[in-house]
């Protein structure tokens, strides 16, 4: 007889609320309580769910034949975060299909050519800020990141409607863990965007648009699925958001950088010395350390047995992203900011996992990643090499319950003067 044994189970006919009222650290709190990495609860409607973490259960988690990602992800999350029939929530031949697209833009060529509009926009919103009398450094960086996304992908856009653009594209990732009027206003803002996006979208097919071929809009406008058909345009939209999007949400990471080096200030000076290979590390521990995805949600594929427990087909799985990114059996001393841990680190897909586990082609982790880094180590030589500026006393601490973080204040600069 296999084992099997009882798991923890969370009380309460529906424990959405408490997951909302305790986000990063929910199920955190609850491996704690029961001394277990695996306990059922209940959400979404008093559906039943499987709460896991640790490196064993990344393993199970990306393992495809156990579990899907359709039907699993929550309507209020394809209305803002993802939108309908995205990448996100296709599973086998039709994801590994699509996943070649996104991947196909992550070459060294496009990384270079993405970081050369990175590096010219941070020199240009320079000279601005230096004539500020402050900067609040979260929302400049949105706006910056919003013109380095329509310039790469090439979708066009008007100098006079960036900022509306930036306010909407932040919507989509600021509402996803909300309820109320921030919710509302991430659903009002995928209607919008993707509306105007299906339009442009129908121009590049029928001519009246001309954009460069090698451009993300005309491969995603001309991209075939497994059948050799083109997605219907409000898809097109959807994925073009799917690149937009994440990198506007790379101004969370930035901000936490730029408090990681105000909160630990010798960073300042291994940064200066420690050249490229100590901006790696350091950025690989501002994306372990800060709290940014919470968690992932997928649902049992087929019934299966592990660690003693029958999952049961159908049941949600939930991946504790930031509890395994402090799991005291990976990490140690995983609360304290420390770089260097990941000096002689071999690369695990298992154990840290930020933007996703496992593999980039065959699973869903981040296609996004490399460009993530490439953006952070481009910030952090801009911090200790190009500019000076002073922090004056504002709320920079962060919420462990709001989703996703920030430092409150959005980080405030004052007196950016160009070094
Ligand atoms: C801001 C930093 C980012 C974070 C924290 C982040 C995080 C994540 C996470 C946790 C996943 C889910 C992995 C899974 O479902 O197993 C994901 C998927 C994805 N990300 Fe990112 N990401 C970031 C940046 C980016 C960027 C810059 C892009 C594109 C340029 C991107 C595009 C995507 C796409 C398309 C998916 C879906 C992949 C799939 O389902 O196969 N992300 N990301």
């Amino acid at each position: 007889m296999p084992y099997r044994e009882q798991i923890p189970i969370e009380k309460g006919l529906d424990n959405t609320a408490k997951l909302m009222l305790e986000g990063y650290n929910y199920i955190t709190n609850r491996r704690k309580k029961f001394g277990r990495d695996l306990f059922e609860t209940r959400i979404l409607g008093g559906q039943k769910a499987i709460c896991i973490a640790g490196e064993e259960a990344v393993k199970v988690f990306y393992d495809e034949d156990k579990i899907q990602r359709k039907g699993a992800a929550p309507k209020r999350i394809r209305q803002t975060l993802f939108g309908e029939h995205a990448i996100q929530t296709l599973d086998d031949q039709a994801h590994r299909h699509r996943k070649e697209l996104f991947m196909s833009f992550m070459t060294k060529e496009k990384l270079d050519e993405v970081s050369v509009i990175l590096e010219r926009q941070l020199d240009v919103a320079l000279d601005k800020w230096v004539v500020q009398e402050r900067i609040v450094f979260y929302r400049e960086i949105v706006q910056l990141l919003t013109k380095v996304a329509f310039e790469w992908t090439g979708v066009p856009i008007r100098q006079d409607e960036i900022k509306k653009r930036a306010n909407q594209l932040e919507a989509l990732f600021d509402s996803a863990g909300a309820v109320g009027v921030r919710h509302w206003k991430g659903r009002t803002s995928r209607n919008i965007l993707e509306n105007w996006l299906k339009q442009i979208i129908t121009q590049v097919r029928n001519g009246d648009l001309t954009v460069s071929q090698d451009t993300i809009l005309y491969q995603m406008a001309w991209y075939q699925d497994k059948n050799g058909e083109l997605l219907n345009e409000q898809i097109v939209a959807v994925e073009v958001l799917n690149i937009l999007r994440p990198i506007v949400a790379i101004s969370i990471y930035l901000t936490f950088e730029a408090l990681a080096i105000y909160e630990h200030p010798s960073e300042r000076e291994k940064l200066k010395k420690g050249g490229e290979k100590y901006q790696e590390l350091f950025v690989q521990e501002v994306r372990r350390y800060y709290p940014f995805f919470p968690m992932l949600i997928a649902r049992v594929r087929e019934d299966f047995l592990w660690n003693g427990h029958d999952f049961r087909k159908g049941n949600f799985v939930i991946l504790d992203i930031y509890g395994t990114n402090h799991h005291p059996d990976i990490w140690e001393m995983p609360n304290v900011f420390n770089p260097e841990r990941f000096r002689n680190r071999k690369e695990n897909f298992y154990e840290f996992i930020p933007q996703g586990g496992g593999d980039y082609y065959r699973g869903h982790r981040c296609p996004g990643e490399w460009l993530t880094i490439e953006f952070m180590k481009i910030l952090a030589n801009f911090i200790v090499n190009k500019v000076e500026y002073s922090i004056p006393r504002q709320e920079h601490r962060y919420s462990m319950i709001r989703i996703p973080s920030l430092p409150k204040s959005g980080l405030i600069m004052t007196h950016v003067k160009r070094v």
